[in-house]
């Protein structure tokens, strides 16, 4: 754990350059805007440790996959969002002296991130061998007005001299990823050209996305427009730059504008790139520095308006949870239905930028709550688009008649994960995706989603599991042999009680969508069971299988079973484990894990998250006591399932304990690993912690519902939710909770149980009893 970032309600700040943490901070100051990631990488040269990452999302690289032993039906390749060329590269030399971090003498170093207003900066003074001396700020921001403009603000000013500084900007498409399986380039060039706006134009081998990076570079002295001295035009294979001299002069600052375009064969034809990226930079330098700062504050203005959270009286949680909900609106607009989130984000190579079932697990609330519902409805898309793909993964693995397994890591629809227990066994991704569509369904009423996508993904989903099942004589009920459930701890069991769960949620949720869309969208129901071909005794058979199925259960402890056997293992409490052996997935061999009681993240308990409303409150209670007392939690989602059902459970110490491991996970690089990049789906986590677990948000027969306290710690805290039309600013002090409906549209909601009604544009307040 490092305490290092500076507390600030609406700034992220470094002071001091670290450079043993330098790649925690270049993944903690790292910008996006939906289409592109940067990390919070130097734009001068750097010699000491670095991860230099900027992303596109969705253009990735089937990289061959490694792997000790082959086994029927892995996939050939394992994708990974590819490191893009380099567009930051701002270079500064000072009579022959490279101004390098690493190696030049560098004092009053900051580096900020403004979340308020979306832009990243940085100041430090630097001193040259020879004792000269710079002062030098940038400011740098992915403007998420226009996806493909990025722009860098570099200003110098000499402390000790007059004279010439020399300046290279350029275009770097000779990169590579860190974690390529064979040292791989994954680029080659296509074109470029430095005659006028310089530009680059890079393909990815295999995949064949084109991308054509091109910059523009405006200097200024005194306030007033110069000319670059000693123009060279530098073009190397992979690689364009302009090097030339400005003036400078003692106290006072030159700068440079460096703006960047970035337009790919995602959106424009192959032979239009060019055009495009000259549009981007045209839009950029007419608009002029300023003007583009200032938009880039207003959407950010507008993106607060719908999603912060106000924690007043804690200002390191107030940081971490600002901090969380600038990175998801960073990762993910939705403005583009192939594209999804990556537990990473655009914030590192790790986990490939692919997606997972973290997506619709974790990620889905927040957008849902604070978005506008087109942008959960793509998230929900991306996966109907791919259901073909995932009838054919299925078909793959020996499945039949349009059952559908969805891939547990993917870039295209496409399994990408090799590793047995994973992509053959963890199976309950597919019911994560079931779940989120009935989740989407039931926070915005709007069925028609259902109608044109979601039952046809369900009806895949459901065909899968009746087929996965098997009856089992001997038990006289059906059961599900040879899963991994979310503890992946466990391999190859028998009766994962979650996954099992799944398997009747969603059969029964599947036959009542059905009826539903029978009865209110008869074309669409005609459509779909014809295009599907489903038979009446599938539905039958359906039945039999959620009516009968097999759930472990210790009836002594009154707990379900996280599968077959479980009560065979030696149960002891994590907390008896010394902090030498933690985390244990470093310390232990494999099978050592597997035969322990350890848990890495909720598993049964993620049934009882998913499905909180078919269990009394006692038996959650049991359950929670149970199982988390032996879970590790060595997986980044765990904590925020916890701490919501703790808050359930009315344990509001424990609820607290949890949400501080999730909110500044990052921020405090908690597990050591925040310099593969940030841990976005935990974010969508923290964010649930505030909302579903101290303020016990939840969709009760079509109402919103709530259920407030708030941490001791805490002086109040307030919240944006977007519900069916309707904003709503919900305030939780230690005296009364304050809603505020924002809209002109009344609203009626839950509170303790009981109905309330708020008129448009009108507050409503309730003392908050102990
Ligand atoms: C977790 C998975 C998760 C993946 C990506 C793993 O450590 O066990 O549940 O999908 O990370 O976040």
């Amino acid at each position: 754990m490092k305490q290092y970032i500076k507390p600030h309600p609406w700034k992220i700040i470094e002071e001091g350059l670290l450079p043993e943490y330098n790649m925690v901070s270049e993944s903690i100051f790292s910008l996006g805007n939906g289409k592109i990631g940067q990390r919070g990488n130097f734009e001068e040269y750097y010699s000491g440790d670095t991860l230099r990452g900027n992303y596109i999302s969705g253009i990735y690289y089937p990289d061959k996959t490694r792997v000790g032993w082959w086994k029927n039906g892995y996939p050939e390749y394992f994708a990974k969002v590819l490191n893009a060329p380099d567009w930051i590269g701002i270079k500064i030399s000072v009579d022959g002296q490279k101004l390098d971090l690493n190696t030049c003498k560098i004092t009053e170093f900051k580096r900020v991130l403004n979340m308020k207003k979306g832009y990243f900066r940085k100041r430090y003074t630097a001193e040259f061998l020879d004792g000269k001396k710079i002062k030098v700020k940038s400011k740098r921001f992915l403007s998420i007005v226009n996806d493909e403009l990025s722009v860098i603000k570099f200003s110098i000013k000499p402390v000790n001299f007059d004279g010439e500084i020399e300046i290279i900007t350029d275009i770097d498409a000779n990169i590579s990823n860190q974690d390529a399986n064979y040292d791989e380039k994954f680029w080659i060039e296509i074109e470029k050209s430095t005659a006028v706006k310089p530009y680059l134009i890079s393909e990815t081998k295999k995949t064949f996305f084109r991308v054509c990076t091109a910059m523009e570079n405006i200097a200024e002295f005194d306030g007033k427009e110069i000319e670059f001295l000693n123009l060279e035009k530098i073009e190397k294979e992979k690689y364009i730059a302009l090097k030339f001299t400005l003036p400078v002069k003692k106290g006072k600052t030159t700068r440079l504008f460096k703006f960047a375009s970035v337009s790919s064969s995602m959106n424009y034809d192959k032979t239009n790139l060019a055009k495009a990226a000259y549009d981007t930079l045209e839009y950029a330098t007419e608009k002029g520095y300023e003007a583009l700062l200032f938009e880039q504050e207003q959407a950010w203005k507008n993106k607060w308006e719908e999603s912060d959270i106000v924690i007043n009286g804690d200002v390191s949680a107030q940081q971490g949870i600002r901090f969380n909900i600038f990175q998801l609106n960073q990762t993910y607009t939705g403005q583009d239905e192939r594209l999804n989130i990556g537990p990473k984000g655009f914030t590192g190579e790790k986990y490939g930028g692919s997606t997972y079932w973290d997506t619709e697990a974790y990620l889905l609330p927040f957008y849902l709550s604070t978005a506008d519902e087109k942008v959960s409805k793509q998230l929900l898309k991306y996966r109907y688009n791919h259901l073909e793909k995932a009838i054919e993964n299925a078909t793959k693995l020996g499945f039949n008649s349009g059952s559908a397994l969805y891939p547990m890591v993917t870039m295209n629809g496409e399994e990408c994960h090799n590793e047995w227990e994973i992509t053959f066994e963890e199976i309950h991704r597919n019911g994560a995706i079931a779940f989120a569509i009935r989740d989407y369904a039931n926070y915005t009423g709007d069925n028609s989603y259902l109608a044109k996508y979601g039952l046809e993904v369900l009806i895949g989903i459901s065909r899968f599991w009746a087929q996965r099942v098997n009856f089992s004589e001997e038990k006289q009920k059906f059961v599900m042999l040879g899963v991994t459930g979310p503890n992946e701890y466990e391999n190859n069991v028998n009766n994962n009680w979650y996954s099992n769960t799944l398997v009747c949620e969603t059969l029964k949720y599947t036959e009542k969508v059905l009826q539903e869309i029978k009865n209110k969208y008869p074309s669409n129901y005609k459509k779909v069971i014809s295009k599907v071909n489903l038979d009446k005794k599938e539905l039958s058979n359906w039945k039999k299988i959620y009516t009968n199925m097999y759930f472990p259960y210790d009836e002594k402890r009154k707990v379900f079973l996280q599968q077959d056997g479980f009560l065979d293992k030696e149960l002891k409490p994590a907390s008896k484990l010394s902090h030498l052996e933690r985390p244990i997935h470093e310390h232990w061999s494999w099978d050592r894990i597997l035969r322990s009681c350890y848990i890495k993240q909720a598993d049964v308990l993620q049934g009882i998250y998913f499905f909180e409303d078919d269990y009394d409150i006692d038996t959650i209670r049991r359950n929670f006591y149970f199982y988390e007392p032996m879970t590790v939690h060595e997986s980044s989602l765990s904590s925020c399932v916890h701490s919501i059902l703790a808050a359930k459970i009315g344990d509001k110490e424990k609820a607290y304990e949890f949400y501080l491991n999730a909110s500044r996970l990052d921020l405090d690089d908690y597990n050591n690993d925040t310099n593969d990049g940030l841990h976005i789906t935990s974010m969508g986590g923290t964010w649930m912690t505030i909302v579903k677990g101290f303020a016990g948000m939840r969709i009760k027969n079509n109402l919103l519902s709530f259920k407030p306290f708030i941490p001791e710690q805490w002086q109040d805290y307030s919240f944006n939710i977007r519900f069916r039309g309707s904003l709503l600013n919900f305030e939780v002090s230690k005296k009364e909770i304050l809603i505020k409906n924002e809209s002109n549209k009344d609203i009626e909601i839950i509170l303790f149980e009981k109905k309330q009604k708020i008129t448009g544009n009108n507050i409503f307040k309730m003392k908050l009893v102990k």
